[in-house]
């Protein structure tokens, strides 16, 4: 996308709104499928901005971290409260994050796989991508296959999170993913990227080979994504 990188991030905002809003208006009970951290900000902004009907629309998170308490503010349960469920006008009951229904953890992947495909499954999937590949949190090495699971996070994307944090050491060790084969379910895929950091990661991802080292490749297998990106993002592209 041409422009300042704030530009840039603002368009590919819109674009994105675009093509929810699109699925929510032919679908009042959509299955959005809700990424967390900074790229999606400028969607849920932009979404707010237009006038629908958020009463019945589902979500499911990507992700959430294993072994922070539940009122943590940087839990991805409150991130998407904040950041998504609040500011649209979600209904809190119909969006979920891996491991919020109270149960063990250990079974935690297992049903909410069970319960995105009691949904119908995901209309249209929000992704990240993360410096090492990782979409979701499906780090280099993820089967393609892998539904919902516990993972360890790599050094490097816990030295990125620590952002968030008050000091690296308090960034989780472990996460609840969406597998790569649970996010090639979801009927469309959008993914944004932004910045010089992510453009290896956006490269291989779209014109690697298709490996499980890189697991953003994995989108090469999809039939309907969109991908928008930053001048920066997109500077490594051939
Ligand atoms: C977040 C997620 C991750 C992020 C990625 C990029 O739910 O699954 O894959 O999308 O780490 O993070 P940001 O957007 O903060 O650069």
């Amino acid at each position: 996308l041409p422009g300042t990188p704030e530009e840039a991030r603002v368009t590919a905002g819109e674009l994105a709104a675009g093509l929810i809003a699109s699925v929510v208006q032919s679908k009042p009970d959509a299955v959005l499928g809700l990424a967390t951290g900074s790229t999606p900000l400028p969607i849920w902004s932009a979404l707010a901005r237009l006038d629908l009907d958020w009463s019945r629309v589902r979500g499911f998170a990507l992700d959430e971290y294993v072994g922070l308490p539940a009122d943590h503010p940087e839990s991805y349960r409150a991130v998407i409260t904040r950041e998504v469920v609040d500011p649209l006008g979600l209904t809190p009951s119909l969006v979920h994050v891996p491991g919020d229904d109270g149960g063990p953890i250990a079974s935690a992947g297992d049903r909410y796989e069970a319960a995105i495909r009691e949904a119908g499954g995901v209309d249209i999937q929000v992704l990240g991508i993360g410096r090492t590949g990782h979409i979701g949190f499906n780090e280099p090495g993820s089967s393609f296959a892998s539904r919902t699971r516990v993972k360890t996070l790599t050094e490097a994307t816990r030295a990125d999170n620590a952002r968030f944090f008050a000091s690296a050491d308090e960034v989780p060790m472990h996460c609840l993913t969406q597998g790569l084969g649970t996010i090639l379910d979801a009927r469309a895929l959008v993914l944004l990227a932004f910045g010089e950091a992510k453009a290896d990661a956006v490269a291989g991802a779209l014109e690697g080979p298709v490996s499980a080292s890189l697991p953003g490749s994995a989108i090469q297998l999809h039939p309907e994504v969109t991908v928008l990106l930053d001048e920066a993002a997109a500077s490594k592209l051939r």
